[in-house]
């Protein structure tokens, strides 16, 4: 009799143990919100040492916040953050990404809480003046993104080479390896700021929108991100990050 109660003790003990394992585990990773962006693209997401830093990540943290759960970034080239977010591997994607028609047979995308707009980078003294003047130069951009899309139709796929990111392709241009970068405009900032001799020209080359980029089928999440961006706008959350990192 005493062994028995001995045994049904240890077993309950062992289940006891068990579950709060089993629970803790499954609390952990269904409650993680798991970001994917490209760190090279500042002030939207970049390193400080081994943190990723930036509009974005700040942003995501709000987000997290309010839904209860716990943030993580993952730090992935561009192009390969939609197909982690279809498969499931990311939660979400926020990476200073452009909305567009292509993207959306892919993926949902949040409602938009940025602009963006595609200016053009190049030497202090280039002869280059305005797009009119790409026609017949070798233009730097990062691979996949918007810029790539519209130097390739607009000029072809020729004129054009694609590096993994956006630092690579403004060192490209620094090296006289290509005359001109398109590239978003708050990351053109500062990479002429830390590059000197570069100059963005005057005459934008395409507005756009930012938004948070979802599996299709997760629209529960979908809608919980959209609720709490509209909070964090509401509320002014966004705007003061963003002021933090964009001075007006
Ligand atoms: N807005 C552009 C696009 O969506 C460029 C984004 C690049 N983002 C980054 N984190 N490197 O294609």
């Amino acid at each position: 009799m005493k062994t028995m109660k001995k045994l049904l003790a240890l077993t309950l003990a062992v289940l006891f143990v068990l579950t709060a394992f089993a629970g803790c585990g499954g609390k952990s990773s269904g409650n993680k919100l798991i970001m994917a962006t490209n760190a090279s693209f500042p002030p939207y997401e970049y390193k400080e040492g081994d943190a990723i830093v930036g509009i974005d990540a700040e942003i995501a943290a709000e987000i997290a916040k309010k839904l209860g759960m716990e943030l993580e970034i993952k730090d992935t080239e561009f192009d390969s953050i939609i197909g982690g977010v279809q498969s499931g591997k990311f939660s979400m994607g926020m990476a200073g990404m452009t909305v567009t028609e292509d993207r959306l047979q892919s993926v949902n995308f949040s409602d938009t809480y940025a602009k963006g707009v595609q200016v053009i980078i190049v030497k202090e003294d280039s002869t280059i003046a305005g797009p009119d003047d790409l026609g017949d130069v070798m233009i730097g951009v990062q691979q996949s993104t918007t810029g790539h899309i519209y130097a390739s139709g607009d000029y072809g796929e020729d004129h054009v080479t694609p590096y993994k990111t956006g630092n690579d392709a403004v060192q490209a241009l620094v090296a006289g390896k290509v005359a001109a970068v398109i590239i978003d405009n708050e990351p053109a900032k500062s990479y002429v700021e830390s590059n000197p001799g570069l100059k963005i020209l005057d005459t934008a080359y395409a507005e756009e929108d930012y938004a948070i980029c979802v599996a299709k089928e997760n629209t529960d999440l979908l809608e919980k991100i959209n609720a709490a961006l509209a909070e964090l706008k509401a509320d002014g959350t966004v705007d003061s990050i963003v002021s933090k990192y964009i001075p007006a």
